[in-house]
């Protein structure tokens, strides 16, 4: 038996990356997984999953655009998740973005972009998914895609880093509203991972003279992994499979390092 049967999950950002590994992890352990996404391919992301996973999957997977900003998106999503598998048990907030711009030329619109999709998406998807397992009466567990930008401010990247750090605050203020519920909420915390978002990053820091040439910023910004190297988003899962799981039950209001070792807190 899968260590999520019975379960039912939505991972926001899972058309790709991080989010799409989480969520198809948690498929195979059995849950019933939404896969929710701005992008319009997530229906085809989660139709495809049971492919990805090599058949091991014995959940459910659909698909589900959403904007993580609109209130009434993220209340439809949860409505049809609901509809269709009957309870919504864990929530990863995990949608993110980031706009690298030099310090001193760190736009209101550079700002906006980035804290309202890293900051008030998670508050909200955190909210609607706390109403529903308020009304179902029996618990649940939020999980949160914190970063090491949580815990240290970087140039370049300053909107993103004030982001993350909300996310990290969001995290214990939620822990500490909705334990009376029997809600956990934790979140974790990834370094340098190799995902299109790095890559993008890759391209952007070279666009403001941060770099200069393609894979010049991931490698010096990875030289300090006491790993030796960058992360999978294969990596994330195990981390993640925990705090979705009863593992994790004892345990709120946390975030844990999964970097490979580059911010030891
Ligand atoms: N890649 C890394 O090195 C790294 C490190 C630390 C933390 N993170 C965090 O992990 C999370 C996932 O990152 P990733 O590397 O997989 O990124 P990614 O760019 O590969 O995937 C992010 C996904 O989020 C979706 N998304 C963007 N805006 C959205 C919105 N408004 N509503 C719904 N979905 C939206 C995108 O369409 C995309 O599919 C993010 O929160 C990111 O900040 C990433």
């Amino acid at each position: 038996m899968g260590r999520m049967e019975g379960k039912t999950v939505i991972v926001t950002g899972a058309g790709r990356g991080i989010g799409r590994a989480i969520a198809d992890a948690m498929l195979t352990e059995g849950a019933n997984v939404c896969f929710g996404d701005l992008s319009a391919d997530v229906g085809d992301v989660a139709a495809a999953a049971t492919e990805r996973t090599g058949g091991a999957a014995s959940g459910t997977a659909i698909g589900v655009q959403v904007d993580v900003t609109q209130r009434d998106q993220v209340k439809a999503m949860i409505d049809e998740v609901v509809g269709r598998f009957g309870s919504l048990d864990v929530k990863f907030n995990n949608a993110g973005v980031n706009k690298p711009m030099n310090f001193l030329d760190v736009t209101e619109e550079n700002w906006d972009f980035i804290m309202r999709i890293n900051g008030l998406g998670v508050l909200i998807g955190s909210q609607e998914a706390a109403r529903q397992m308020i009304a179902q009466g029996h618990g649940g567990k939020i999980v949160n895609t914190c970063s090491i930008a949580s815990r240290q401010g970087f140039d370049n990247v300053a909107p993103y880093c004030a982001s993350k750090f909300a996310v990290l605050s969001l995290t214990q203020s939620a822990a500490r509203d909705l334990a009376k519920h029997k809600i956990t909420v934790n979140g974790f915390a990834p370094g340098v991972v190799n995902t299109e978002l790095w890559r993008q990053l890759d391209e952007d820091l070279m666009e403001i003279g941060a770099s200069q040439k393609p894979g010049q910023a991931m490698e010096e910004f990875s030289s300090g992994i006491l790993m030796g190297r960058p992360a999978t988003p294969d990596d994330i899962v195990g981390t993640a499979m925990f705090l979705a799981s009863g593992a994790s039950d004892y345990m709120t209001g946390q975030c844990i390092m999964i970097d490979g070792g580059m911010i030891l807190v």
